[in-house]
């Protein structure tokens, strides 16, 4: 039998995403976005979100069936992600995709969102290898994972204690006056300073907190460094040395996040990295991760750029490979889980 044909749907936060896939090989993925409505109020509103999602469900999963040229009797298997994220926007793509599952006649997969970021991988660069490492990053989350199959065995070795990556980057733009969402902005000033200019700390990274939070991460504390710099600066009536600013933080944040990836890799004699999540844009990221991944003979896998923020793709990845790995479908009192693990 020829692989399955399975719809994802994704909803967690602000981006309606629909895609079609039929194993490994992607047939289509449609996104729609309410951030310019978000962007008013300088970061995401709940309530705008779910809104949002109810008016882009049904026409962007018309629209992913008519750019696969499918019908909905096409498809074998719906997957929607069923945690983490806010909780309307979950349970608007849960309650679409039940209704679509009870339809069709067709099981239904609740998946992981951050296994996701990791598992759209698979569309791009074909079948993981026996293990890898994965550091899932995004304004939402900051994951350390090591996995073995995708579908059925991935243990998170660590996770942010605090803020996300992207959600600092979006902290640290507010303060240097950028628009949001800043993480674009301050890659780009950063990419015009001296990494080397100002040195931000890199947190849990020392003493105890490094035995003990080997593969935890931590950016508040870098955050209030970089909000009394800038204070600094100001009550002294000198002009912030933004490009500067920009670029210790964010090699900070670069230092810290391929240093535990690449100690995971190490310690477990894993040689494959997979890096996913909208922060995987970060070019300092991108850049320290290739350098060091092949000082150690890493083979390093991002997937572009489309396929890292929120998307339908990396759901409906995850599903095909639940049924790859024969795992029982959800049942359809699935619940969403805004806090999920
Ligand atoms: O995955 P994503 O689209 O949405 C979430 O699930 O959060 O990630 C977006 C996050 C935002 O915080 C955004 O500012 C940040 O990633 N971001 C960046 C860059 N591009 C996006 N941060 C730093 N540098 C970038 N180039
Ligand atoms: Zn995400």
């Amino acid at each position: 039998m020829s692989d399955p044909i399975v719809l994802g749907i994704e909803t967690s936060c602000d981006e309606t995403g629909v895609a079609l896939v039929r194993g490994r090989e992607l047939l289509a993925d449609v996104t729609a976005s309410s951030m310019d409505e978000h962007a008013r109020f300088g970061g995401i509103v709940p309530e705008v979100a779910s809104r949002a999602h109810l008016e882009a469900f049904l026409p962007t999963v018309d629209a992913a069936l008519a750019a696969a040229s499918l019908d909905l009797a096409d498809v074998d298997v719906v997957a929607v992600t069923a945690g983490p994220g806010l909780v309307g926007s979950l349970t608007v793509g849960s309650a679409g995709a039940k209704a679509l599952a009870l339809a069709t006649g067709k099981p239904l997969y609740g998946v992981n969102h951050v296994i996701g970021h990791a598992a759209v991988d698979e569309l791009v660069h074909g079948p993981f290898p026996e293990r890898f490492i994965a550091l899932v990053v995004s304004g939402g989350h900051t994951s350390l994972l090591r996995v073995g199959d995708i579908a059925t065995d991935v243990v998170e070795l660590g996770q942010t204690l605090d803020d996300a990556a992207g959600e600092a980057f979006d902290k640290v733009g507010r303060l240097l006056g950028l628009p949001y969402p800043g993480g674009p902005h301050v890659d780009r000033l950063a990419r015009t300073g001296d990494p080397e200019a100002i040195r931000f700390p890199r947190g849990l990274s020392a003493g105890k907190d490094k035995v003990r939070h080997a593969y935890d991460f931590s950016f508040s504390g870098l955050k209030t460094a970089v909000a009394r710099y800038v204070e600094g600066c100001q009550d002294r009536g000198e002009e912030v040395p933004a490009a500067d600013v920009a670029a210790g933080f964010s090699e900070a944040v670069a230092d810290v996040l391929t240093r535990k990836a690449l100690d995971a890799c190490a310690v477990d004699g894993i040689d494959t990295l997979v890096i996913g999540g909208g922060f995987s844009a970060n070019s300092r990221l991108r850049e320290l991760a290739a350098e060091r991944a092949a000082e150690r003979g890493i083979t390093l896998r991002i997937p572009p750029i489309r396929y890292c923020t929120d998307n339908g793709a990396m759901i409906a990845a995850l599903g095909a490979a639940l049924v790859r790995a024969g795992a029982a479908p959800s049942s359809l009192e699935l619940p969403t889980d805004s806090g999920m693990p």
